[in-house]
């Protein structure tokens, strides 16, 4: 008698025989309103400015910017997320606070530009504006202060919600960094702006190209306030913390080194979880198939696919328009 839950009867290659059957009975699928397209804009810039370590993105003008926008809209993309980078950088990061500051014009350039048609989210750190590029402000040791870092991203969020933003994106891992934003958003009427927070952000060497994105001088690391990347509960208790403190979603960054965490995230919440393809990924692609190494467009979607398959609602990438377009030609 053949069995069927065993060769010769079951031919797990059955469902695998053609395009239309693979489609079929495919458990992920992606859709271009699950991206989110990062983008930088740059403050005093007559052009574009391309990014070196990263083929294809650029240091956006404000006008290129709202273009970028309409773009994604166009393509169907499902959020922007907004870094600037300030013609001037000190200590505190004073542009990051400032109502006409690059990040807070670049937000009402675009929420005119696309109105509803696309979230629009800014990242809440202070290393894009600083002259020591660290996430925070520094105390007389040089040390990053937690503390009084709490208090800049309280006044940012207040300007990035003032200028218009959808949804906020605190990225400096400071300990209580989502209490302090979401307060410091009701204390102002803001209550309908939502907290993406990066819940789970290693301190990663993937990370590289954006140091140059956003004309990073960091000496040093990130160490004493980014995860070890040798620890996954931790993950975990960051993600209580998250939820506890207003977190309306979460994220993974990085992506792909990552993909366990992810999984155990989604795993444990019922909120929104969002993974981060970062520039070194991107730039680790972009390079090999310079070269010829390997098939671009399908690395594209295969990363992007693991990232979903792994958990993650909505992923962020620098290829979200691209990928976009791809998908929607099916
Ligand atoms: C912090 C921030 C960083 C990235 C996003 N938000 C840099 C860092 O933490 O060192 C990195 C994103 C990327 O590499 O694509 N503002």
């Amino acid at each position: 008698m053949t069995t069927y839950g065993d060769f010769p009867g079951a031919r797990p290659r059955r469902l695998r025989t053609t395009p239309a059957m693979r489609r079929l009975v495919a458990e992920t699928r992606l859709h271009p309103a699950d991206l989110i397209l990062p983008a930088f804009v740059r403050e005093g810039i007559g052009e574009p400015v391309p990014v070196s370590s990263m083929p294809g993105v650029v240091q956006h003008t404000r006008n290129t910017l709202r273009k970028a926008a309409a773009e994604a809209v166009e393509a169907g993309v499902g959020g922007i997320m907004l870094f600037g980078v300030p013609a001037h950088k000190d200590a505190v990061g004073s542009q990051g606070t400032d109502p006409n500051g690059i990040l807070q014009l670049a937000i009402r350039d675009v929420k005119e530009e696309v109105g509803d048609a696309l979230v629009v989210m800014s990242d809440l750190c202070l290393d894009e504006f600083t002259d020591h590029g660290h996430c925070g402000v520094l105390d007389t040791e040089g040390r990053v202060d937690n503390d009084a870092t709490l208090e800049r991203y309280a006044e940012m969020a207040r300007v990035q919600a003032d200028a218009g933003v959808d949804v906020v994106g605190p990225s400096g891992m400071m300990d209580g960094q989502v209490r302090v934003v979401r307060e410091a958003l009701d204390g102002i009427g803001h209550q309908e702006v939502a907290v993406l927070a990066y819940t789970a952000k290693y301190a990663s060497a993937f990370y590289g190209p954006f140091r140059e994105a956003v004309d990073s001088s960091l000496k040093g690391d990130r160490k004493t306030y980014q995860q070890d990347p040798a620890n996954a509960r931790e993950s975990m208790r960051e993600l209580e913390l998250d939820l506890a403190e207003g977190a309306d979603m979460v994220m993974v960054k990085p992506a792909l080194p990552y993909l366990d965490i992810l999984r155990r995230v989604a795993d444990a919440v019922d909120v929104p979880v969002a993974a981060y393809q970062v520039s070194g990924e991107y730039a680790m692609v972009e390079a090999a198939a310079e070269r010829g190494w390997v098939d671009r467009e399908r690395i594209i979607m295969e990363t992007l696919t693991g990232a979903k398959r792994a958990g993650a609602g909505t992923v962020l990438t620098y290829w979200a328009v691209e990928a976009a377009q791809r998908l929607a030609r099916g």
